[in-house]
């Protein structure tokens, strides 16, 4: 399996953008293995936050991996100038892609790793094609758009096939699980499959973040 313990990603979402460069360093200093960016377009979700001016802000600040989560319509468009911002992972949303290959074979020319995110309503059988060239699958436990949001009990059925099929097709992909991850959920997740787990309010906002995050990290299936 791809993760010896469970990987953790905070998402800046939820962080205090008055002090970024102290969220982040909070994120650094707990462990955390990937810096989560959400970028929303107000068009394909019902949000707007930030580009790649900021990545590149937040990517100087760290030496995490950088995942960019685009939920945005034309990700093609956005897709160079967020790896030149520092993002060493990009992921596109399935709806967004008419052109799924192609996009997923752009953002691995480019030298980052690839991924695809689908949707609470969108079933899994829509990445049987593409399954085999992705580095990840970002499973959505919400829909997208906002944080803070309470997760969607179905994903855990959802994370289990997931699981199931890249015994079958790709064994080495990353199986990573967002939205409304909380320290009480987080084990339920990982026993179903998932091996990184985005955490934006269930981090940033945590008494002790330091303490969410060991906690997290040392789950096991
Ligand atoms: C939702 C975003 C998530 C979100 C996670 O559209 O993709 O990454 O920020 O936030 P929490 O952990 O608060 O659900
Ligand atoms: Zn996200």
């Amino acid at each position: 399996m791809p993760a010896p313990s469970t990987l953790l990603a905070p998402s800046i979402l939820s962080a205090d953008f008055t002090r970024l460069e102290q969220s982040i360093a909070l994120a650094t200093t707990a462990g955390a293995d990937w810096m989560h960016c959400d970028i929303m377009d107000g068009n394909f979700v019902p949000n707007i936050t930030f580009g790649p001016f900021i990545v590149q802000a937040i990517a100087s600040c760290t030496s995490m991996i950088i995942d960019t989560h685009l939920m945005i319509a034309h990700p093609d468009r956005y897709i160079e100038e967020f790896i030149k911002a520092g993002s060493h992972q990009i992921t596109v949303h399935q709806e967004a892609c008419p052109h799924l290959h192609r996009t997923i074979q752009f953002i691995k020319s480019l030298g980052a790793k690839a991924g695809v995110s689908v949707n609470p309503g969108t079933p899994l059988s829509t990445l049987d094609a593409i399954l085999p060239d992705l580095d990840l699958v970002l499973l959505m436990s919400v829909n997208p758009g906002f944080g803070g949001q309470k997760f969607i009990p179905s994903s855990i059925g959802k994370i289990r096939q997931l699981h199931e099929m890249r015994l079958k097709l790709n064994p080495e992909m990353v199986i990573a699980i967002d939205g409304g991850i909380t320290e009480e959920n987080a084990q339920e997740v990982v026993s179903a499959g998932a091996d990184a787990l985005i955490a934006g309010t269930a981090f940033f906002k945590a008494a002790n973040p330091a303490q969410t995050a060991a906690k997290i990290r040392a789950m096991t299936r």
